[in-house]
């Protein structure tokens, strides 16, 4: 496409470019050399036209794109298929897992339709604002192991976070990732196993960032519990973020499950509901308890009010003092 040709002598040059010598170039009229310039300005490059000199690239649109992402070294994200626009990300994954994609295939959208959130809820995705990432993960591992991918998946997405913006995310057990209080990061993992033998056929991790979203993009009833990198003054570019997380997501599919005491002590290093109150969902109503730590297979050791410990595997806790929970304050209202 004369487009991409166009681009690449921009991106190429060291300074201006003019329309003739790109012409002469790409064999082509001044007016199809312009015509392509005028289309990736619509797509939003930043093309500056000096007169007499030429036309120079001075900046690129935080678009997502297999060439920027995709890895041949590793694992994760070798294969990258980026979208415009998808139900879900790990939907797509899905059928594709049914379609034999490769181990470590990476699905990204612009945008999602029907963005999945844990417990049936929906997880809202506007174009352009977030990072929607689907890996699927073909671990030789047993469905009890592969239960803990989610919560080394938070750490993953921690260290990611971190290293492309210098926020200090933590993690409210069992997997979301939040910034101030508030949630930045939420993971879903899926699981599929073979009707017979109960072996894990593959595994589907699903990673929605919120980037550049504003209170107002959140509206009323998300911006008391998410937030965004940009709102704690991280101007991040989704593809610098998805390049970070594709390769923490490969070291850690790498180190699973054999490294299991380096992701355990990081996610006990972040977990920030330790030590604080909390109030469990039962099918009989919301009880507070006080957590106490985090154990060995990432459950959530609570003591209840009469004395009595448990170790909780999965559902709902809110933390006091995290995503809007006070002590009479409702549920977290759903979504996010
Ligand atoms: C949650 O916090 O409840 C989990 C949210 C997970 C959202 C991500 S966005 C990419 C992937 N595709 C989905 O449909 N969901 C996950």
């Amino acid at each position: 496409m004369l487009q991409d040709r166009v681009l690449e002598l921009l991106r190429a040059g060291s300074g201006p470019l003019s329309g003739e010598a790109m012409s002469a170039e790409l064999g082509v009229s001044r007016a199809a050399v312009w015509k392509a310039v005028r289309a990736l300005r619509a797509q939003g490059y930043g093309i500056e036209a000096q007169s007499a000199l030429g036309y120079r690239l001075v900046s690129t649109p935080d678009l997502l794109s297999p060439a920027g992402l995709a890895d041949p070294r590793r694992q994760v994200g070798r294969e990258v298929v980026c979208l415009p626009l998808v139900d879900s990300t790990n939907d797509e994954c899905k059928r594709r897992a049914t379609q034999n994609a490769p181990d470590g295939l990476a699905v990204l959208a612009e945008e999602q339709t029907g963005g999945k959130g844990r417990r049936g809820r929906s997880f809202q995705s506007p174009a352009g604002r977030g990072l929607y990432l689907s890996v699927l993960l073909r671990p030789r591992a047993t469905p009890q192991e592969v239960s803990r991918l989610t919560a080394w998946t938070a750490v993953a997405a921690c260290r990611a976070v971190e290293a492309v913006s210098g926020l200090s995310p933590v993690i409210k057990w069992p997997n979301d990732v939040l910034v101030g209080g508030k949630k930045l990061v939420g993971i879903l993992t899926e699981l599929s196993t073979q009707a017979e033998t109960g072996e894990v056929d593959y595994v589907v991790v699903g990673i929605g960032v919120n980037v550049s979203q504003t209170e107002a993009d959140f509206g009323p009833q998300l911006a008391p519990i998410a937030t965004s990198l940009a709102l704690h003054g991280a101007q991040v570019r989704r593809e610098e973020l998805a390049r970070a997380l594709l390769g923490e997501l490969d070291r850690m599919y790498r180190a699973f499950p054999r490294e299991w005491e380096e992701y355990l002590a990081q996610y006990r290093a972040r977990c920030a509901t330790p030590g604080r109150e909390v109030r469990v969902l039962t099918p009989a109503g919301a009880r507070p308890a006080w957590a106490l730590g985090v154990e060995e297979d990432f459950t959530l050791r609570v003591r209840w009010p009469d004395g009595r410990e448990e170790a909780l595997s999965s559902g709902e806790v809110s933390v006091r003092g995290l995503l809007a929970y006070a002590p009479d304050a409702q549920e977290d209202g759903g979504q996010q």
